[in-house]
């Protein structure tokens, strides 16, 4: 359509003035990520004020290293407006520049330390990445992590007359209880950046160094986080040093045949099992913080996606975004998926899947290893 030309940059102007190729340009038409509202009389693309606004948005993620699929989620929210979008951007930018100097000031350190013939420890090597997993899968978080209400008062059960909490791997802020106190802990940008506006006050920092002085929260709790920390026994050790009472919402792979509990990493994704070596048990996590573990059932209809959420809808793991939202996809490398997606998906049209997990569908709820560990 041709439309008021007035106002509207050409194609190749916006090319040119925001350092990208007409044939990006083009592409981000295609596929609806940026659709310029008019056409020249010659039939060029032309751009309004509020295309040049949303483009803007689009580079602006894509510098920081976001998918195109991971932008259209973002730009396309309506509860997002352009301002809120500068302060995100804004937000990313610094930590992203916090994060180079804190790893050139790392590399020099290793490059001094070297020069008098001192290897780093692996320990050291590894810890200028810390967190590195949630800054390249995070925006997908949202789509499909949520608070599941049963759980939720599991852990507020949990935490007992609390007033000051303390949420460490916050996340996004899902399982904070609204109606105490709450100081959560981040150390992704990424995941920091789409807290909800009004949500808690978030510090960057992660479970094994947390900023605060001994006793400083009535409680502190971690949910389906542990499992990303380096080190899980030193980062409880820290919940317990900084609070009276400690709430963990985490995952048994210690109970022998755990691999054969769960459809899913049985059938489809042995790969898992790869994921979990050397990861302490439930019962020795609650040791390092003198406590105990109670399983938590997932309901049929668990509202957060989580790995195991979707025991008894398989189809929802067909779902590029119910994968994306769990990290354990990511780990297993996309050989792995691919496969075990295919297969699932033979297997749902054939009946397979229904033949060997059909007595699931009459579950309300299944025991698939998670826990609860309260000290
Ligand atoms: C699966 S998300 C869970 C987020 C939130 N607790 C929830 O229930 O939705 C795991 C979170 O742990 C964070 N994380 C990774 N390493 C961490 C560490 N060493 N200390 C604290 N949090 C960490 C990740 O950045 C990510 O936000």
């Amino acid at each position: 359509m041709v439309g008021d030309m007035e106002g509207h940059l050409t194609v190749g102007r916006v090319a040119g003035l925001a350092g990208v190729s007409v044939r990006t340009l083009h592409h981000y038409d295609e596929i609806g990520l940026v659709e310029p509202s008019a056409r020249t009389a010659a039939g060029y693309r032309a751009y309004s004020a509020g295309d040049v606004e949303r483009l803007r948005e689009v580079l602006g993620y894509r510098r920081l290293g976001f998918g195109l699929r991971e932008i259209a989620a973002l730009v396309d929210d309506p509860a997002v407006d352009a301002v809120a979008h500068l302060r995100r951007l804004r937000g990313l930018l610094r930590e992203q520049r916090d994060r180079a100097a804190a790893m050139v000031a790392a590399i020099d350190k290793e490059l001094e330390a070297r020069a008098m013939g001192i290897r780093a420890t692996p320990e050291d090597q590894l810890k200028m990445f810390g967190a590195q997993l949630y800054e390249s899968i995070g925006s997908a978080y949202p789509a499909t992590r949520r608070t599941e209400p049963r759980i939720a008062a599991r852990i507020w059960e949990a935490l007992g007359d609390a007033r000051t909490v303390l949420n460490v791997g916050a996340g996004t802020g899902s399982y904070e209880p609204a109606d105490r106190e709450v100081t959560a802990v981040e150390p992704s940008a990424v995941m920091r950046a789409q807290r909800p506006a009004g949500a808690a006050r978030c510090v960057a920092a992660s479970a094994e160094r947390l900023p605060f002085p001994d006793r400083s929260f009535d409680a502190a709790m971690a949910v389906s986080t542990v499992h990303h920390w380096p080190d899980p026994v030193a980062g409880l050790r820290e919940m317990r040093r900084v609070a009276r009472r400690v709430v963990v919402f985490t995952y048994d792979a210690s109970t022998p045949g755990w691999l054969e509990r769960f459809w899913l990493t049985r059938d489809y994704l042995p790969e898992f099992a790869g994921l979990l070596t050397d990861w302490p048990s439930p019962a020795d996590m609650a040791r390092a913080i003198g406590g105990r573990a109670e399983p938590v059932p997932i309901p049929w209809d668990c509202a957060d996606g989580f790995f195991e959420a979707h025991w008894r809808r398989p189809e929802a793991y067909l779902d590029e975004h119910v994968r994306r939202a769990v990290s354990v996809w990511t780990r297993v490398g996309t050989r792995a998926e691919q496969r075990a997606v295919d297969n699932l998906r033979d297997d749902l049209s054939s009946g397979r899947w229904a033949e060997r997990n059909g007595d699931l569908l009459a579950l309300d709820e299944a025991e698939l290893g998670l826990r609860l560990l309260v000290a």
